[in-house]
């Protein structure tokens, strides 16, 4: 049975990052709940209308709505086939209780809860200082790449911006959301038995060889 994946840990912990490397190296399928409501925002869609004033808040999007989109996206045979990794969800107690129902109603395995740990001090520095491409979603920051705003993504020439919600105000309150919401998830999985703490402070490399470690690199294809 495929291999199913949780990439839990706070705003800047480097999910996104760690994410392109497991999708590529172990063939799960990426499910980021931040970069499906991102779109839906930019399509102006009725999820996306809805959900930006809690996003650009910092504050997270109400359960009811994040839920229903990764459970019809959960149903689909590519994730059977290979495997889901699920990025920035589940984010609350009632998320991970109904991602639990799904997932067995699915005869889908129990996931693999990567829980990235990186301090507070640490994650502002790489909020504040991350740029994305709008056209194929990379994850740059500027003091690595020396990209900025206005600048061409190397990868696909797409246009480089900064999120909305990494600005100062944005960042704290995402931080406080997730240390009163999100944190108490690391003890829902731990009784479970499912959770494998990876120290995420060093360089992605750093850290993509400590996940190799764990998720055992004998399984890497490609
Ligand atoms: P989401 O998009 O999930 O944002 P987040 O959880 O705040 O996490 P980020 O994407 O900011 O950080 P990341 O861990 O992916 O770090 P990254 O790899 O980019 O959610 C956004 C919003 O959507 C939420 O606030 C909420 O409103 C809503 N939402 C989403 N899911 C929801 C849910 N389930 N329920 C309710 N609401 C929901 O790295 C960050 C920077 O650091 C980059 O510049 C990167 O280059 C750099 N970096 C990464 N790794 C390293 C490293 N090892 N060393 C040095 N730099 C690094
Ligand atoms: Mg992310
Ligand atoms: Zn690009």
């Amino acid at each position: 049975m495929a291999r199913n994946y949780i990439l839990l840990g706070p705003p800047g912990a480097g999910k996104g990052t760690q994410a392109e490397k497991i999708v590529r190296d172990y063939g799960a399928i990426h499910i980021s709940t931040g970069d499906m409501l991102r779109a839906a925002v930019a399509a102006q869609t009725e999820l996306g209308v809805k959900a930006k004033q809690f996003m650009d808040a910092g504050e997270l999007v109400p359960d009811e709505l994040v839920i229903g989109i990764v459970r019809e996206r959960l149903d689909d045979q590519d994730i059977r086939e290979h495997g889901v990794l699920l990025d920035g969800f589940p984010r609350t107690l009632p998320q991970a209780e109904a991602l639990d129902a799904a997932m067995s109603g699915l005869g889908l395995s129990e996931p693999l809860v990567i829980n990235l740990l990186v301090a507070d001090e640490v994650l502002l520095r790489r909020l504040t200082g991350r740029r994305m491409c709008r056209g194929c979603g990379a994850i740059y920051h500027i003091d690595r790449e020396k990209l900025d705003v206005g600048d061409k993504c190397p990868a696909c020439g797409g246009e480089i911006y900064q999120r909305s919600d990494d600005e100062l105000t944005a960042i704290s309150e995402r931080l406080a959301t997730y240390h009163s919401q999100t944190a108490p998830l690391i003890e829902y999985y731990t009784a479970k038995g499912w959770l494998k703490p990876i120290d995420g402070a060093g360089t992605p490399d750093e850290v993509e060889a400590l996940l190799d470690a764990v998720l055992g690199k004998p399984g890497k294809c490609g």
